[in-house]
C-alpha cells in the first residue's frame, strides 16, 4: 500500500468553505474509486481566525506545509478586514514563501452553450496561462512618504529577476510541448511602454533554441485582451507577468464559461504546491449554498494530477465536462437552479463513470 498523500486544507472566507466541502467530497471519492489514500489537515486560517486571534498564519506554518504533498485553498477575503490584509497574509505568503513560481491557470471551455462569444467551440477556448507568480508589483517593495498629506508619494516596483522569467518561460514552452497541441508559446507584455520587460523577449528568444518544435509569438497586453475575445483559438500557452496574469485570467474565466469552472495551481514544481478555484469569497453568496463548486473541484482533479493520480484527475474532469454538455448542469452560476452541495453530490456519483477517461 502506497503511504497516503498529505494534504492540507484552507476553507478560508466566505463560500470558501462551501466549495470546499465539495472538493472533499470528489477527493474522497476519488480515493475510493481509484485506490489511493490520503490523510488531511485542516488549518483555520482566513478572516474569522485573525479576528479572533490577531494572527494570519502562525511562524511556523510554511515549514509545516513544506511536509505536505498539497494545499488545497477555498478562497481568501472579507469584507471586514482592510482590503488584502488576509490575502496578502495567507495566499501571497504562501506563494512568496513556498517560492510556488508558476500559477497554472488553464482556460477551456467544456460546453459551447457556456461561452459568451458568439460561435466560439470547446476547440477555439483551449489555452493554458502561465502567470509568474512570485514577482511584478505583487512583491510589495515600495512604500509611502507624507501618507495622508497633500505631498503623499507612493512607490511600487515593478520587479522581475531573469531567475524569475526564465523559469517561467521554460516551464511555458515545455507545456506547449508536452500538450501537444498547437504547440505555440505567446508571451504577453507591455514592453512598448514598460521598457524593463523586454527582458521577457529576450528570455524568450534565448530559451527559444531548445525548443524548436514549439513557435513562439509576442502579445502587447492589451492587444492581448482583445484577440482573447475575438481570436481565442489563436493561444495556445501563454506566459506573462505576474500582474497581467491576474487579468487576462479573469478575462479568461469568463471566455470559458465563468468563475465557477475556472481552476488553478501554485506550483513549484517537485515541491509542496498550492490547487485554488479563481474565483474570490464572494462573501454575499457565504452560507447560502448556491454557488457552483465546480471551480473547487476542478482544483481538485488539478493537485489529483500534480500528486501523480493523473487516472483520477481525468475522470474527475472528464466528469464535469460530460455534467455540463449534457446541461445536467445547466449554468455555472446561481442560475442553474441547483445547490452546490448538490452539484457536488452530481460529480461524486458521475465519477465511476469516467474511470479510465483520457485526458479531456
Ligand atoms: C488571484 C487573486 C489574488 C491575486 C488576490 C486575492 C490577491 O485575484 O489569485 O487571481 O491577485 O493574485
Ligand atoms: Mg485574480
Amino acid at each position: 500500500m502506497r503511504k497516503p498523500y498529505r494534504i492540507a486544507v484552507i476553507p478560508g472566507d466566505g463560500v470558501g468553505p462551501e466549495v470546499t466541502d465539495e472538493a472533499l467530497k470528489i477527493l474522497a471519492r476519488a480515493s475510493e474509486l481509484f485506490g489511493f489514500s490520503y490523510d488531511t489537515v485542516v488549518y483555520p486560517f482566513g478572516a474569522d481566525h485573525y479576528l479572533a486571534t490577531h494572527e494570519l498564519m502562525p511562524a511556523d506554518q510554511l515549514d509545516r506545509f513544506r511536509s505536505m504533498d498539497a494545499i488545497l485553498l477555498g478562497a481568501i477575503g472579507d469584507p471586514r478586514l482592510p482590503a488584502g490584509l488576509v490575502e496578502r497574509g495567507v495566499i501571497a505568503a504562501m506563494r512568496f514563501g513556498l517560492d510556488l513560481y508558476i500559477n497554472l491557470r488553464p482556460i477551456k471551455l467544456y460546453a459551447e452553450h457556456l461561452c459568451p462569444l458568439k460561435g466560439k467551440k470547446p476547440d477555439d477556448v483551449d489555452m493554458v496561462v502561465i502567470r509568474e507568480n512570485t514577482e511584478d508589483l505583487y512583491t510589495g517593495m515600495g512604500g509611502h512618504f507624507k501618507k495622508g498629506t497633500p505631498d503623499e508619494v507612493v512607490i511600487a516596483n515593478q520587479i522581475f529577476t531573469r531567475k524569475g522569467c526564465e523559469r517561467a518561460v521554460r516551464y511555458a514552452f515545455d507545456l506547449a510541448r508536452r500538450r501537444g497541441k498547437r504547440k505555440k508559446l505567446t508571451l504577453v507584455d507591455k514592453s512598448n511602454a514598460i521598457e524593463v520587460q523586454q527582458l521577457w523577449r529576450r528570455t524568450v528568444e534565448e530559451a527559444s533554441p531548445d525548443y524548436l518544435d514549439v513557435t513562439y509569438d509576442f502579445a502587447y497586453i492589451d492587444a492581448a485582451c482583445m484577440w482573447m475575445v475575438k481570436n481565442p483559438e489563436a493561444f495556445d500557452v501563454i506566459v506573462t507577468p505576474n500582474l497581467f496574469g491576474d487579468i487576462i485570467t479573469d478575462l479568461g474565466a469568463m471566455v470559458q464559461g465563468g468563475m465557477g469552472v475556472a481552476a488553478s495551481g501554485n506550483i513549484h514544481p517537485g515541491r509542496v504546491s498550492l490547487f485554488e478555484p479563481i474565483h474570490g469569497s464572494a462573501p454575499k453568496y457565504k452560507g447560502m449554498n448556491a454557488v457552483s463548486p465546480i471551480a473547487a473541484i476542478a482544483a481538485v482533479s488539478m493537485m489529483l494530477d500534480y500528486i501523480g493520480e493523473e487516472e483520477a484527475a481525468h475522470a474527475v474532469e472528464r466528469c464535469i465536462a460530460d455534467l455540463l454538455v449534457s446541461r445536467r448542469i445547466p449554468s455555472l452560476d446561481a442560475s442553474s437552479g441547483l445547490k452546490t452541495s448538490e452539484i457536488g453530490d452530481m460529480v461524486a456519483d458521475g465519477l465511476k463513470r469516467h474511470a479510465g477517461a483520457a485526458k479531456v
